[in-house]
C-alpha cells in the first residue's frame, strides 16, 4: 500500500493561548484509504496532543466531527484524504457557532428551535428478502439529521440574521408537520415568523453540504409552498 507525504493546515485556536486563530501546519504519512479523521488521530498521538476536534462514531452516524474541509463543511469521519485530490488540505471550524478550540465548537444553538416534543423517528426501509421478526409489525429508525451543523455553517442567511431558525429546524419542522397534521397550526406559526422560512434566500448551500441527504432546503420549499396556500 502506497504511502505519502500531505499537509494538514489546521485553524488553530486556544483562548488566552492562539488568540486570535492562526493556521498551523502538520506534514504527516497518509495510506490511501485514510479518512481526514484518521489524519486528526495520528498528528494527536505523533506530534500535537493538544490539538481538539471532535468524535464518536466513525461511520456518519453522531454529527460530532463536521468541520470544514478545504472550505466545504464535510464530515471529517467520512472524507477520504485520497478523494481530496491535494497534498494540502485546510481544516476550519464551523462557522456561526461560537469557537471552543481548534476545530471543536458549540454546537448547543442548533438545538434552540427544535422542539423535544417532535418526533424523531420514522419507519425504516425495508431490506429486500428481510423477514420480520414474530411479534414485530415495522421496525423504526431515526431520521435522517443526525446534527452535524454543516447546513447552518453553510447557510449565508445564518451569519446575517441570528434569529433564522436555520435549515435544521425548519426541516425538523417540515417533518413533524408531514407527521402529524393536528400540529399544523403551532407548526406554521413558527415556520411563518418574522424568523421563519421567509429569510430563506434559496442559496441551496444546506442541501449541497448535508451528508446525510435531508435536503432542508426542499423542506424549506415546501413549508413556503403550504404558507402561502394558507
Ligand atoms: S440537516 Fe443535514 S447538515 Fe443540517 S444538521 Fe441535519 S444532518 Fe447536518
Ligand atoms: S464521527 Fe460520528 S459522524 Fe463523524
Amino acid at each position: 500500500m502506497s504511502i505519502k507525504k500531505i499537509t494538514f493546515r489546521i485553524l488553530r485556536y486556544k483562548p488566552g493561548l492562539i488568540d486570535p486563530p492562526q493556521f498551523q501546519n502538520f506534514s504527516i504519512e497518509v495510506k490511501p484509504d485514510m479518512t481526514i479523521l484518521d489524519g486528526l488521530e495520528k498528528i494527536r498521538l505523533e506530534q500535537d496532543t493538544t490539538l481538539m476536534y471532535r468524535h464518536s462514531c466513525h461511520h456518519s452516524s453522531c454529527g460530532t466531527c463536521a468541520c470544514k474541509i478545504n472550505g466545504t463543511e464535510s464530515l471529517a469521519c467520512t472524507t477520504k484524504i485520497k478523494d481530496l485530490k491535494s497534498i494540502s488540505i485546510t481544516l476550519a471550524p464551523l462557522d456561526g457557532f461560537r469557537p471552543i478550540g481548534d476545530l471543536v465548537v458549540d454546537i448547543s444553538p442548533l438545538f434552540t428551535n427544535i422542539s423535544e416534543d417532535w418526533s424523531y423517528l420514522k419507519n425504516s426501509e425495508n431490506v429486500k428478502s428481510s423477514q420480520m421478526p414474530e411479534g414485530i409489525k415495522e421496525f423504526k429508525r431515526f431520521e435522517n439529521c443526525i446534527e452535524c451543523g454543516a447546513c447552518v455553517s453553510a447557510c449565508p442567511v445564518t451569519h446575517k440574521n441570528k434569529g433564522f431558525l436555520g435549515p435544521a429546524a425548519l426541516a425538523a419542522l417540515s417533518n413533524e408537520l408531514k407527521k402529524s397534521p393536528p400540529k399544523a397550526e403551532d407548526l406554521l406559526s413558527m415556520a411563518g415568523n418574522k424568523n421563519g422560512e421567509r429569510l430563506c434566500e434559496r442559496a441551496l448551500n444546506c442541501s449541497r453540504v448535508c451528508p446525510t441527504g435531508v435536503y432542508p432546503a426542499r423542506h424549506i420549499s415546501d413549508l413556503h409552498r403550504v404558507l402561502k396556500q394558507k
